[in-house]
């Protein structure tokens, strides 16, 4: 049976050290603030930005929401985050996606000031991130990298395998693994003998929206597996990417859903929070 690796834990220490911050920054008489904005009223945004707040106020940091219509203009919208950009109390400014189809979400990423950025979906923070430069790295792929370095997994000279390509975890997965030199392969929809190529991973992180699509033939022995997936099934439970009762039986390591990659991309959204503010001192 494969060891469970509890993101749980792992996001409840990253949230202490982060409270501790905020606690020192309020010795000192400076607040961290997170803008947080919601278009409309998608119910799954609902759950993840009441989670987003509540952890703010568990942490200290104050969160100020903007509940906007689903029908409001794309420049209202702008208008908003050009507001929020001149605010010097604002530290992060978060658009929950997605937002409606008559909204450009480039644009409206690209209208956020790249130091308010704590999502880490600026193109400058992508470049930064390619280049090694400093800058906000959005927090799923972030969170990955801590919960295998905190649960003792090494990454130097792995052999690490993406499934999927998203602007949001896939690519900036790869990126963050290159950085910690392991060999990266990024698989998709596209890849040929998938799971002849996922096989090869001694880490297989999985982020492609499909509900248990990665069963144990994809899964070398023994290896670490990572899902970023998140389904509600009929039955009302949640599953992720991966079979987790097929490939706990092959892998050595894996992140139950819930309770394994979800809480950590929180949890690194509030530590880029006071990373902002630290830097605006
Ligand atoms: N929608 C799904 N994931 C995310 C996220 O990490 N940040 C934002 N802003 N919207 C999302």
């Amino acid at each position: 049976m494969a060891k469970i690796i509890d993101g749980k834990a792992i996001a409840a220490q990253i949230k202490e050290e982060v409270k501790n911050g905020v606690e020192k920054l309020a010795a000192q008489g400076h607040t961290v603030t997170l803008a947080v904005i919601q278009v409309g009223e998608d119910p799954a945004s609902c759950v993840y930005v009441r989670n987003k707040k509540k952890t703010c106020a568990q942490l200290g940091i104050q969160s100020i929401s903007h509940e906007l219509a689903e029908d409001i203009s794309e420049e209202g919208l702008l208008a908003l985050i050009g507001e929020l950009n001149q605010k010097p109390e604002v530290d992060g400014i978060l658009v929950q996606l997605p937002l409606p189809a008559h909204i450009s979400e480039k644009r409206v990423i690209a209208a956020i000031d790249p130091k308010k950025d704590v999502d880490g979906f600026h193109p400058y923070n992508c470049g930064a991130l390619m280049t090694g430069e400093k800058g906000f790295l959005p927090g799923t792929p972030a969170g990955i990298i801590q919960l295998l370095k905190r649960s003792g997994i090494g990454i130097d000279g792995k052999e690490c395998v993406v499934v999927g390509r998203s602007n949001i975890v896939g690519k900036p997965m790869a990126q963050l693994l290159l950085m910690e030199n392991a060999t990266v392969t990024v698989a998709h929809s596209h890849t040929r003998n998938l799971a002849q190529v996922t096989r090869r991973a001694d880490i297989l992180i999985v982020a492609v929206g499909k509900p248990k699509m990665i069963t144990g033939e994809y899964v070398k022995p023994g290896a670490v597996v990572i899902d970023v997936g998140i389904h509600r099934m009929e039955n009302q439970k949640l599953c992720g990417d991966v079979d987790f009762d097929d490939v706990s039986e092959t892998a050595g390591a894996i992140t139950p859903v819930p309770g394994g990659v979800g809480p950590m991309t929180i949890a690194m959204l509030m530590a880029n929070c006071l990373e902002s503010r630290r830097m605006r001192l």
